[in-house]
């Protein structure tokens, strides 16, 4: 959480700082601010609330004839941990000395120490964040050397940071540092920067160098060098990203959210190409070898937690191999049963979950092998996991994920079917016709985009719901969960999934007049059984959205009560990536209708880099 950017160059750094925090927001969005170098020390604007707040008193700068400008800056967008969302504690945060300007991503653990110790030599602290000690102790330790404070004070804290610091005395250079959180050095004609992420610098350019843990890198107009904590120099790789410039932008949608459901055949296509063309996944997929694993544990968390919790229904089925699905926030507390015949597949979009990370770390410590499903390439979950399976999403910038998530499904399922080959389970023949099925998911999907009509009209009736329940048996069940996370996250109501099954047992005691439940029906040797909970909620005043492929009954049901949206026939197995399209518009336009700001919903931020 919370997005960094600095530039130095020939160019003015504000816009291009506005601009890459534009492409930030989704990290936070709480307060946003820049610093430059002013005629008498930092020149800072920071300010509570969205970027568009901080862009109006840039504006207001202008009109005062006192515009924000320089050719080395630092900016930031917020997702408070430590202090509310104010102007104060807005990065970036200044010294008391004036000295040193700093921007932080992550957190300071022993802050509270460190504080006190600055306060008990008489630095007085201007804001509640953990972030300002760092501003306050790198001037502490500073005596003309910038690189010699910023590595005391990465010795001195304990926690996660990626940072951008500016010196007052030395400006023309901009330090960088990162431990636990992600941070990028982008280089192009006219200077070189530092992000949080590619999007930030993708449209000046696409050569970066990814920083590791612990090394510090040096920015100047012209140049930029790395040094470890002994100030070694080192010699790093440049990386050309692919990503275009255009994935990062709406490219005529009214929402982020919106033009990357509809990028979905798109990433589905690219996914399932990935494991077929020479390159990283086909190589990973031809050599991790199963027989070796008696269990796996699959664990992430939010979306990618319920790709999970679906891939598991497609191992059992298929490989006979017991799997687990833990939310990675449970696992990495819980001492779970793991030795050197357990695979742990992680699965995270961002790549950068302090959670999955930290669950990663610990099956690692116990001798797992861990494999990654990951979209964003350099990121610490792909650098650190024994083996890398890439999801071809691009960047992905709604904070409610939905093609990185469908993407992660994909590569679930051949990872399963491979799986399943190599243990002699599935024949040749069957693994061919298995990946048959998944290949006619691109135009599935696409059919099903082609025709939003029926469900943005259904979703335009629903925002009155103060709450919506989602039902499913066996996989719908998984993807039950996805829905009602999607809902929730981006309309603001509540929602609950429930497995059909389990209504009885408690839950329906919460059915009443005109309560809404969602039933998937894809399990066609459940049809049944979902109908019979559908009936039993519609008996009791409710109205039924029924989604799936499985539907000759839903005629005979009073349509006032059942209304139902057809799903193209596939395998059972792959169902859930054409349910989760309907799930994703449903809610899409259910928020759409309320007016909500979709890419950012209240409270969120994409990339959880706390815990
Ligand atoms: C929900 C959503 C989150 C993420 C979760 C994990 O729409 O996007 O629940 O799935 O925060 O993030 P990653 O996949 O980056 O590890």
């Amino acid at each position: 959480m919370c997005g960094i950017i600095g530039y130095t160059g020939k160019e003015d750094a504000v816009p291009i700082i506005v601009e890459g925090l534009k492409k930030l927001e989704y990290r936070g969005y709480d307060s946003s601010g820049i610093a430059v170098y002013g005629k008498n020390g930092f020149d800072v604007v920071k300010q509570k609330g969205r970027l568009s707040v901080l862009e109006d008193r840039l504006k207001d700068r202008m009109r005062e004839n006192k515009p924000l400008c320089g050719n080395l800056g630092i900016g930031h967008t917020r997702w408070a941990t430590h202090g509310e969302p104010s102007d104060i504690n807005s990065h970036p945060h200044v010294g008391s000395k004036n000295k040193i300007a700093v921007v932080h991503n992550g957190i300071i653990e022993n802050y509270k120490q460190l504080k006190e110790r600055l306060e008990n030599y008489g630095v007085p602290f201007a804001s509640q964040t953990d972030s300002e000690v760092i501003a306050q102790l790198a001037e502490h330790y500073y005596c003309g050397d910038i690189i010699d404070a910023v590595i005391k004070v990465s010795n001195a804290v304990e926690g996660s940071y990626a940072l951008g610091v500016m010196c007052i005395d030395e400006r023309d250079t901009l330090i960088a540092v990162k431990k636990d959180n992600p941070l990028i050095i982008g280089i192009c004609d006219h200077g070189n920067f530092i992000a949080s992420d590619v999007p930030a610098v993708l449209k000046h350019t696409n050569r970066v160098y990814y920083l590791n843990d612990k090394e510090i890198a040096v920015l100047r107009e012209g140049s930029v060098q790395f040094f470890n904590m002994d100030r070694e120099p080192l010699q790093k790789n440049i990386e050309t990203i692919k990503w275009s410039m255009d994935s990062a932008e709406k490219g005529g949608y009214p929402h982020f959210m919106l033009k990357e459901i509809m990028e979905q055949p798109r990433v589905l296509r690219d996914t399932i190409q990935s494991v077929i063309m020479e390159g990283e996944n086909k190589n990973v997929l031809d050599n991790i070898s199963v027989s070796c694993f008696n269990k796996i544990i699959i664990t992430a968390c939010g979306s990618a937690y319920n790709a999970g919790v679906t891939a598991k229904y497609v191992f059992e089925k298929l490989c006979r191999i017991s799997v687990e699905v833990e939310l990675a926030s449970e696992f990495r507390y819980r001492d779970a049963i793991i030795d050197n015949k357990t695979l742990v597949i992680l699965v995270s979009q961002s790549g950068e979950t302090a959670d999955t990370i930290a669950a990663m770390r610990e099956a690692k410590s116990k001798g797992a092998s861990t494999l990654s499903i990951v979209n964003v390439i350099g990121s610490t979950i792909a650098k650190e996991a024994d083996y890398c399976l890439f999801t071809a999403a691009g960047p992905e910038i709604a904070v409610a994920t939905t093609k990185a998530f469908s993407a992660q499904l994909v590569l679930l399922y051949i990872l399963a079917i491979r799986f399943a080959l190599r243990l002699k389970i599935l024949s040749h023949n069957e693994e061919r016709e298995l990946l048959a099925q998944i290949a006619t998911l691109p135009d599935k999907v696409s059919a099903l985009l082609d025709k939003t009509g029926s469900i943005q009209m259904y979703a335009s009736t629903c925002v009155g719901y103060k709450s919506i329940f989602f039902i499913g048996r066996n996989i719908d069940y998984a993807i039950a969960l996805e829905g009602s996370l999607k809902l929730k996250e981006i309309s603001y109501i509540h929602s609950e999934a429930y497995a059909g099954g389990e209504l009885k047992h408690g839950t329906i005691s919460l059915v009443e007049e005109n309560t809404l439940v969602v039933a998937l029906s894809n399990c066609s040797y459940l049809y049944g059984k979902i109908m019979s909970n559908a009936e039993q909620v519609i008996s009791r005043g409710a109205k039924v959205l029924l989604i799936g492929s499985c539907s000759d009954a839903a005629s005979a049901h009073d349509s006032e009560k059942l209304y139902h949206i057809s799903l193209p026939h596939v395998h059972e197995m792959f169902s859930p990536s054409l349910s989760v399209i309907v799930l994703q518009l449903f809610s899409y336009y259910v928020a759409a209708n309320k007016g909500l700001d979709i890419d950012k919903p209240r409270n969120l931020a994409k990339s959880v880099t706390v815990e």
